[in-house]
């Protein structure tokens, strides 16, 4: 079995079994070595999801967990249910048994302030009978609380927080997350059966990746991570919940049983808090040992949750806090608990990110695809530094399921970043004056009649010269993400339609730019300003001319996936539903989406008319292969190369699939060094999973 300290040789393997993989016997050995595959495969997972420090290119991952896939189909006995192969489970969850906890799952005692700290600490040291206490403090992961069990080094059950005494059994669900690994070697530490604690959390970015998805779609987004995590571990389908990125933290210890024969040794790290997270982390699990801080008294413990506090913003997750936690283990079981919480750690939170406010009208919005967006307009209030007074209630549905009511009390919430979202009404605080939110019948713009297709939950006004989507889709076309013409935006936008200047998209590249000079704001240098902008935009890539046209459930992605499948914009016309459909990540619905736009004559019309116009419709750098032996590595050039051009080396790098990148990010797979490098090599340097190589190493890659 690996463990994360035996790196040197499992990274040697890596090298061998990589070697192997490429050869025509690669399944043959693979069978008579399957497991020292599977420990190199762990071991990259390890490495990625729990160390954040890949030593291998996701290729090289895939080329390996194929490589197992392919034996294990070969010879069906070999599986194992702790194979790495295991994790995605192909049978969907029937229902959620509900399973008790080894030891209750019990909340912690919350405190606000410097003065709740020094009250708990007194507590603590008169129970104690010492005069100070050392204590270890930990991020309050904002998530999903769990429990693992794991029994003979293998996991066996996942169960969710539930009442704190049992939970449901989610063992599938959790199987998804890669940071969780299915077998941990305890038994190296004496441990026959342990039960561990922690918390599932979707990353800041993962969730706003997802919210972004479910956006594209039509559907309502997610308020916060923490709902968006809680809300996966439930899920019916294992392969949906393994799409969501969710990661874990295992912060606690419940109970553990030794192996008979080490029934009088106790490890070291078994008589501490913060040795039983670094054993958790020695095994392979993803424990706080880095976040973690040990003190001496309660003075430092303040100090740092102080300083925590303002590195919140900074960290990839949300944390609602800390917890401090007495660090000795024996002296925890002194202190023992109440029927609530223990009394050895105490949950210190930080400033609420959420507010109560008054909903007082609903307005109508209406979008670019004529989706009917009811907002809430709230009597203003600050959370976390920012004034909210409008929050979206995305639609009917979303409206009823919140019980939401003009008049009512409602809880806001704003998660980092994101944008503020009604976490819930309450009902408790009605006076009887509240009234219900009726939704329009007719378009609250053009008075056409809405409609809404089954199985949806959006109302859309249907008439496409509704003006409330003309201009929305014009504010769209121009936007940053899409051609971003920045000197027009969207007052400019709005102005100049309200003014007759402006009355389409193409209408945009026909500008009177006299008639503009006539408007008040407008001088010699910022006409020019926006005749450069809109000039510039004319030669924008072809994904961001699609992505600009506002498809349906066409976003950025699949912008980019349509601009690579095709030379030209009109080529998209020829395709249909089901050749729409092979290209990656286009399903039905966003396949019929495209088709209705590009059969659409007055769009096409629309098309001809920007090409007429200038607008770049060919895709001017094809995308490079699907295929090809540097398929989705990236590479950036610096220094003087002797033997090639860089324009040379850059194409040859293409030609194989290859991507060609402008700057040094944790992005680049390969940094090739010429002569005279500079500040791009010491960058790199920096980022561990560059591999940075030289012009004869870049040649021989390209002979692979
Ligand atoms: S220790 C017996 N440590 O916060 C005590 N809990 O509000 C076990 N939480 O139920 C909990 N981060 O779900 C602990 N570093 C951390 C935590 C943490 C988040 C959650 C946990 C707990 C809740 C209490």
């Amino acid at each position: 079995m690996y463990t994360p300290k035996n790196i040197h040789t499992l990274s040697h393997l890596t090298q061998q079994w990589l070697q192997k993989e490429k050869t025509p016997e690669a399944v043959y050995y693979a069978t008579t070595n399957i497991e020292e595959l599977r420990n190199v495969l762990r071991f990259h997972e390890y490495q990625y999801y729990v160390a954040n420090n890949p030593l291998i290119s996701d290729y090289e991952y895939d080329k390996l967990y194929k490589l197992l896939e392919n034996t294990e189909k070969a010879h069906p006995e070999l599986v194992t249910p702790v194979s790495p192969t295991q994790r995605v489970g192909n049978s969907l969850n029937q229902n959620f048994i509900t399973v008790p906890h080894l030891v209750p799952m019990l909340s912690l005692e919350n405190s606000y302030n410097k003065a709740d700290l020094l009250d708990w600490d007194r507590k603590v040291r008169e129970l104690a009978n010492m005069p100070a206490i050392e204590y270890t403090l930990e991020p309050k992961f904002d998530g999903a609380g769990i429990s693992l069990v794991y029994e003979n080094d293998v996991l066996i059950r996942a169960v969710t927080r539930g009442d704190g005494v049992e939970g449901e059994d989610i063992t599938n669900n959790i199987k998804q997350i890669r940071s969780i690994p299915l077998t941990a070697p305890f038994s190296k530490h004496g441990i026959q059966l342990i039960e561990i604690r922690g918390e599932v959390i979707m990353s800041k970015h993962a969730f706003e990746r997802y919210n972004e998805k479910l956006a594209e779609q039509g559907l309502p987004i997610m308020a916060n991570p923490r709902n968006a995590a809680s809300g996966s571990l439930r899920m019916k389908n294992p392969k949906e919940m393994a799409k969501r990125k969710l990661e874990a933290f295992l912060y606690h210890v419940s109970y553990y049983t030794k192996l008979p024969a080490n029934n009088t040794t106790v490890s070291a790290l078994l008589q501490t808090h913060a040795g039983m997270l670094q054993l958790l982390w020695e095994c392979g699990l993803h424990a706080p040992v880095k976040e973690q801080k040990i003190v001496q008294g309660i003075d430092s413990v303040i100090e740092q949750v102080e300083a925590f506090e303002h590195l919140r913003d900074t960290l990839p997750y949300e944390i609602d806090g800390m917890v401090v936690k007495v660090n000795n283990l024996a002296l925890q079981d002194l202190l023992g608990m109440t029927s609530h919480h223990p009394r050895w750690a105490i949950a210190y939170k930080f400033k609420a990110r959420q507010a109560t406010t008054v909903l007082n009208s609903v307005e109508f919005q209406v979008g670019r695809t004529g989706a009917v967006t009811p907002v809430a307009k709230l009597t203003p209030v600050a959370i976390g530094g920012v004034t909210v007074s409008s929050i979206s209630v995305h639609n009917e549905d979303y409206i009823k399921e919140k019980d939401l009511k003009i008049g009512d009390t409602v809880l806001i919430e704003r998660a980092g970043d994101v944008i503020p979202q009604i976490v819930k009404s309450m009902p408790k605080l009605r006076t009887g004056h509240e009234k219900p939110i009726h939704f329009p019948k007719n378009c609250p713009v053009c008075n056409c009649p809405l409609f809404k297709e089954e199985g949806e939950a959006v109302w859309r006004c249907v008439n496409i010269e509704c003006k409330a989507q003309v201009v929305e889709r014009m504010i769209h076309f121009v936007s940053k993400d899409a051609m971003d013409i920045k000197s027009l935006g969207e007052a400019n936008v709005r102005r100049f339609y309200e003014l007759g200047l402006l009355r389409d998209i193409p209408g945009i590249y026909k500008l009177d730019f006299s008639a503009i000079a006539q408007i008040e704001g407008f001088g010699k240098k910022s006409i020019e300003n926006l005749q450069q902008a809109i000039e510039a935009s004319k030669k924008q890539p072809l994904h961001r001319l699609i992505y600009a046209l506002g498809i349906r459930f066409v976003g950025e992605t699949t912008a980019k996936t349509l601009a690579n499948a095709v030379t030209h914009l009109f080529d998209v016309e020829k395709m249909d539903t089901l050749a729409l459909q092979q290209l990656d990540d286009v399903g039905v619905k966003v396949a019929e989406s495209v088709r209705h736009f590009f059969s659409n004559r007055q769009n096409m019309a629309m098309l001809e008319e920007l090409e007429a116009l200038g607008i770049l419709c060919f895709n001017e750098k094809r995308a490079e292969p699907q295929t090809g032996s540097l398929h989705g590595q990236s590479f950036l050039f610096t220094g003087t190369l002797t033997q090639l051009k860089r324009s040379e080396a850059e194409a040859m790098a293409e030609q194989r699939g290859g991507v060609i990148v402008g700057s040094v990010s944790s992005k680049l797979n390969y940094l090739v060094v010429g002569e005279d490098a500079g500040g791009k090599l010491e960058k790199a340097k920096k980022i561990n999973t560059i591999k940075i190589i030289d012009e004869n190493e870049f040649l021989s890659l390209l002979q692979q």
